[in-house]
């Protein structure tokens, strides 16, 4: 039921500072995520045939909400209620972080897109092993894959890189459902270099050890040289990682109504053409080795589709749902369910 009123809510949130309407938001949700949920009308994936597995894990949908969205996994039980087969809270790093200077998120309304160089604000990974603790004690855990996302301190040295994710995933290690090794988001100094082979090596060999039995999926950048995109996956899936999130958000400006005067990753509609074509490359780059989770403008039950029917296992998305509301993931879900 709240969740039709959102074309009502949406323009005072809009009214709103970006990043104020999101934290009060979460905030709104922190209360009692699992009640505000089920009072949204529960919209838990319930077709069959929309149902698979992930990483060996059951989903009832292939649709999940993205990274980034809730860092500190304060409304883990709430997401599920959306339609959201899987969810993925974080990023989360070894030590409690504030973040870049405000503002740092930035709406571009008639691209449908967002600007934002947050630069990991998040309370730190030992405080989400403790909000996930808690939830599992209120016996509040959904059904639902929970995975945590994982990134760089940032005044960890990119040589000490290793050994700081290793420290985060040891913490969540028996908590989350996979983990996500983060070496893609634009905001940190440094961070997108870890993507090269020496130094992805040596923290994938890290975080593994620390996932001990809990499947580890690597996300990538959209702004990847083709050469590269090639060797990271050949890295990665002989590592044993179980699977490739394509893609973070880019530094790219292509698409948009106006070019904004702000730096960060975009996310959102624009980058939509950009992201398929990098998915495609990583498809064929994996040849089916492990799966493909595809990330990137997916807005629409059609865009979700496409991806799926070029061969990714499963989706994410987090700026059309800021655009297109909380009905977003169950419409998408509807789609599927016909066309499938
Ligand atoms: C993100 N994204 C992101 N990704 C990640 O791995 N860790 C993070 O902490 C964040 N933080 C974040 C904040 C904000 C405000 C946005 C808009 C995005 C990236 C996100 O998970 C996703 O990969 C991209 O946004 C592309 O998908 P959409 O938004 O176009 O569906």
């Amino acid at each position: 039921m709240f969740a039709s009123l959102y074309p009502l809510i949406k323009p005072c949130l809009f009214s709103l500072d970006a990043e104020r309407a999101h934290e009060w938001t979460l905030s709104a949700l922190a209360g009692n995520p699992s009640l505000i949920g089920k009072a949204m009308g529960n919209k838990s994936p319930t077709a069959a045939e929309l149902s698979g597995e992930l990483f060996g894990l059951k989903i009832k949908s292939p649709v999940g909400l993205a990274a980034g969205l809730d860092k500190n996994g304060v409304a883990i039980s709430f997401w599920p209620h959306l339609g959201f087969g899987f969810v993925e809270v974080g990023t989360v790093t070894a030590i409690p972080q504030e973040g870049n200077p405000k503002p740092r998120l930035f709406r571009l309304k008639k691209d449908q897109a967002l600007i934002n160089r947050m630069g990991f604000n998040n309370h730190g990974s030992e405080a989400l092993a403790t909000e996930m603790r808690r939830i599992k004690a209120a016996d509040q855990w959904p059904s639902t894959p929970i995975g945590a996302n994982v990134g760089k301190s940032k005044v960890t040295p990119l040589e000490e890189a290793a050994g700081d994710y290793a420290t985060s995933i040891e913490r969540l290690q028996g908590l989350a459902d996979y983990f996500t090794i983060n070496v893609s988001s634009p905001n940190t100094p440094g961070l997108r270099e870890l993507q090269r082979p020496d130094a992805l090596k040596a923290i994938l060999n890290a975080s593994l050890e620390a996932a001990k039995d809990t499947p580890v999926a690597v996300k990538i950048a959209p702004d990847l040289e083709p050469e590269m995109v090639n060797s990271i996956v050949d890295l990665v899936c002989e590592a044993g990682v179980s699977g490739i999130i394509a893609t973070n958000t880019t530094i790219k400006r292509d698409n948009l109504t106006r070019d904004p005067d702000e730096t960060g990753g975009l996310s959102g509609r624009p980058i939509w053409p950009h992201s398929k074509a990098i998915i495609q490359r990583v498809l064929d780059a994996t040849d089916g080795r492990i799966p493909v989770i595809g990330c990137g403008g997916v807005d629409s039950g059609e865009r979700a589709a496409e991806l799926l029917q070029m061969g990714c296992t499963a989706v994410q998305l987090y700026t059309a749902l800021i655009y297109k509301g909380p009905n977003l993931p169950s419409q998408i879900n509807r789609t599927l369910a016909t066309q499938a």
